[in-house]
């Protein structure tokens, strides 16, 4: 792989704090403290910020304000705030809370399907075909996620393969892209070119982002490694949020902070604010009583006194 022919020049940065950062959050955070999270996400150039899920508030009670976050935001014309929908119900609550663009979420092993939506591949995928056909008829656009691309939490080693079915299946739905995820984290670089090197046969880069979950430390250079392949799509959490509550094990998304930077140094152009980005790291990381986990936000504390 010759990295200058496909590094790519633009990256979008697809923000995943408020859902993937917060859902595994045991005590609740306030609705106005997520609200607050994004908009104030939403002033820092960011395209794509997921706001919440429509989930069964049994299964993440985290999520049960899904309504009253879509309600209470402010949606600038500039941004996208997508929300998860496993299932044709939480389809039809996000449409009626506003929501202009919904994910849904699949996985490639079937002990992680089992236990994150209860149900197996084929049948997450007959439900998905639900949503699709409403969401075709509503035209909104529909992203696809496939978890435990490299490893599951419960089956081991996941073969690249089994990835590139579920995210060719989920495209020819109509899911206009395909975010990749290592849930729990363990990836490396030379993972990450073994199942890039297969799927990238079947699916162009342009349809596939990353997601990648930071427990080992390595998020940044498997994002180097997709990067060098020339996936300009990647999913990062302010603060280095995150992790999934059916995923023992799994730490937080990448931070935003953290990947900005790179991008910054590496001269690739995102549109967005890295101070900003900062600040906001600090301002939930105070809500949630904690330092934030990243190295940026860390490296470039505002001192205490100042207005975050
Ligand atoms: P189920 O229990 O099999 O669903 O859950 P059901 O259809 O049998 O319904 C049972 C109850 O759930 C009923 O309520 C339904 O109304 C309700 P009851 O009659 O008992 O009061 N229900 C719902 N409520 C709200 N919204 C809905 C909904 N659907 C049913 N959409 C279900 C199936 C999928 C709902 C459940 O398993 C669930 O909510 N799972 C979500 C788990 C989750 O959110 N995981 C984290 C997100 S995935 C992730 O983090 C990975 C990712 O970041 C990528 C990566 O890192 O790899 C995306
Ligand atoms: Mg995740």
């Amino acid at each position: 792989m010759n990295p200058g022919n496909v590094r790519p020049a633009h990256v979008t940065l697809y923000e995943v704090g408020p859902r993937d950062g917060l859902q595994a959050e045991t005590e609740i955070v306030a609705t106005a403290d997520k609200i607050a999270l994004i908009d104030r996400l939403s002033a820092s150039g960011l395209k794509y910020i997921e706001a919440t899920s429509f989930v069964s508030k049994k299964w993440v009670p985290q999520m049960a304000d899904a309504a009253e976050v879509m309600a209470g935001i402010t949606q600038r014309t500039s941004a996208t705030y997508p929300v998860l929908t496993p299932n044709l119900q939480g389809y039809e609550a996000a449409r009626d809370a506003g929501a202009q663009t919904v994910a849904i979420f699949g996985a490639a092993s079937e002990t992680f399907s089992l236990k994150n939506i209860n149900c197996s591949i084929a049948e997450s995928l007959a439900r998905f075909r639900f949503v699709m056909g409403e969401a075709a008829i509503n035209a909104m656009p529909v992203r696809g996620y496939v978890s435990t691309v490299i490893a599951c939490p419960y089956e081991g080693a996941i073969k690249p393969q089994a990835v590139t079915d579920m995210a060719a299946r989920m495209l020819d739905m109509g899911c206009y892209e395909i975010s990749l995820g290592d849930t729990i984290g363990v990836g490396t670089p030379a993972d990450v070119e073994r199942l890039l090197d297969v799927i990238l046969k079947v699916i162009p880069a342009e349809k596939l982002a990353v997601h990648f979950h930071d427990t080992y430390g390595q998020a940044l250079a498997n994002i180097l490694t997709a990067l060098d392949h020339g996936i300009a799509t990647i999913d990062s959490s302010v603060g280095g949020l995150g992790g999934c509550p059916y995923a023992p094990g799994a730490s937080g998304n990448v931070a935003t902070e953290d990947v900005l930077y790179m991008l910054n140094g590496l001269g690739i152009e995102t549109g967005v604010d890295l101070e900003t980005i900062v600040a906001t790291a600090w301002q939930i990381s105070d809500v949630l009583g904690r330092p934030p986990r990243s190295k940026v936000a860390v490296a470039k504390q505002p001192p205490r006194n100042d207005a975050r």
